[in-house]
């Protein structure tokens, strides 16, 4: 790989030991995968501040003795717990202890202190045809997809990496011609009534991850109406029943407002369709509840945006949660601040939902929660509910799952694909 006279000095250790291995890892990386040389990005986004295994805490502290200091605007993912209402989210103390301790590494690091997965949603937004480098696979979906910004699917710690050098090597979704979509899937019956429920975002994307694999995908009839957190739903169900870091949606998204851009002038190498049954099947794989027991309710991932909570409080005007079920809401602290200004806060715990911040439910304390059955409206959630929480699953609308939260019992309305 060519190296810059710069980038020689910081792997001589002219710029500290850590952002010599920082680099030295990227430079790995970089040969792995082809790259002719290095480049510069403006921000990172660091998916590692979740703590899940030591190997991430002792990686995270090392860097930080060694007086790492990030060189761009760096955020944060999650932690695994709300970090400021961690007595409500009966977090135990082992736990606590190494989230501290993360919390601290990376804040030494000068890190931003956002602790959320939809850092596009707050103030560290980049613009179209931004190279940035963001760990969290629904945010570099977003990124990449919606707002057109650039990025690879950065792992856990080349996420640190970069951010401490503020350089990636040079390929995959950073390089132009890698942008282009190698998969076209259209609609087959797919009505107008359908895409009123908004429960079909999630699952569309679910089912376009799984055919898409690790390919970048164009998805044609997604309306232009389609809003943000919808968007946002899908980025977060593509990329966790496929290996998405970038999808075209005809006609929405920054880099296909035709079908020629985002194909680049090339023919698709497979073009497949999406019917009613497809979504009706995609929905079914995402229960694993039997009957309608249920007693954790969770919405807001990826982290609820200002937008969502005003639909529930309207939801929940009136109405209050049912005694034996837990009603959870993620988000950032920087959304929380405004619901609080608001009084949204407020209305939502008189009526029994729990609003948490910083954390991620997949990483929920488990030795102080007991529950059998959670319902979201999240597909990522969902799809990975069983495996990482040994909880069943269910799937539902927003408007599914403050209903269920309020009657205590699982509530799915009927969605027009259920005929199918
Ligand atoms: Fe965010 Fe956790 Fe969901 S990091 S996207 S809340 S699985």
């Amino acid at each position: 790989m060519h190296l810059r006279d710069q980038e020689k000095k910081i792997l001589n250790g002219e710029h500290g030991e850590a952002r010599r291995i920082a680099l030295s890892i990227l430079v790995d990386l970089g040969e792995l995968f082809g790259a002719e040389e290095m480049m510069e990005v403006s921000q990172v986004h660091i998916d590692s501040s979740i703590y899940m295994v030591d190997a991430g805490l002792d990686f995270a502290e090392r860097f930080a003795e060694l007086g790492a200091k990030v060189a761009v605007p760096t955020s944060l993912n999650p932690s695994a717990i709300d970090l400021e209402r961690w007595k409500e989210y009966r977090v135990p103390p082992d736990l606590l202890d190494k989230s501290r301790r993360m919390e601290r590494a990376y804040l030494q690091m000068g890190t931003t202190p956002t602790w959320t997965c939809a850092p596009y949603q707050q103030g560290m937004i980049p613009r179209f045809g931004e190279q940035i480098a963001w760990g969290e696979s629904n945010a570099i979906a977003f990124a990449n997809s919606v707002i057109g910004a650039r990025t690879n699917r950065y792992g856990d710690l080349m996420d640190v990496c970069a951010s401490l050098v503020g350089r990636v090597p040079r390929f995959g979704l950073h390089v132009r011609v890698n942008r282009r979509a190698e998969v076209l899937i259209r609609f087959t019956g797919i009505t107008g009534e359908m895409f009123e429920d908004k429960a079909i975002y999630p699952l569309l994307g679910f089912l376009v991850g799984e055919m898409a694999g690790d390919r970048v995908v164009a998805v044609e009839g997604i309306p232009g109406s389609v809003g943000m957190d919808s968007l946002k739903g899908f980025s977060a169900a593509i990329a966790s029943s496929g290996a998405v870091g970038l999808f075209h949606l005809v006609g929405v998204t920054p880099e296909a407002q035709t079908l020629e851009m985002c194909l680049q002038g090339t023919r698709p190498k497979e073009v497949l369709e999406i019917a009613p049954k497809m979504i009706r099947k995609a929905e079914e794989k995402l229960w694993t509840a039997e009957g309608d027991m249920v007693d954790l309710v969770v919405i807001g991932c990826p982290h609820f945006s200002f937008m969502e909570f005003r639909e529930l409080a309207l939801l929940m005007n009136g109405k209050r949660v049912h005694s034996t079920i837990a009603f959870w809401v993620f988000t950032s602290r920087t959304v929380y601040g405004w619901i609080k200004n608001c009084g949204i806060v407020k209305d939502l715990t008189d009526s029994g939902v729990m609003v948490f911040t910083d954390g991620c439910p997949l990483q929920y304390p488990k030795e102080t929660w007991h529950f059998d059955v959670m319902m979201t409206n999240s597909a990522k959630l969902a799809n990975y509910c069983y495996s990482q929480t040994g909880l069943d699953a269910a799937y539902g609308s927003l408007e599914d799952c403050v209903d269920t939260a309020v009657q205590g019992r699982i509530v799915r309305r009927k969605s027009p694909w259920k005929k199918y």
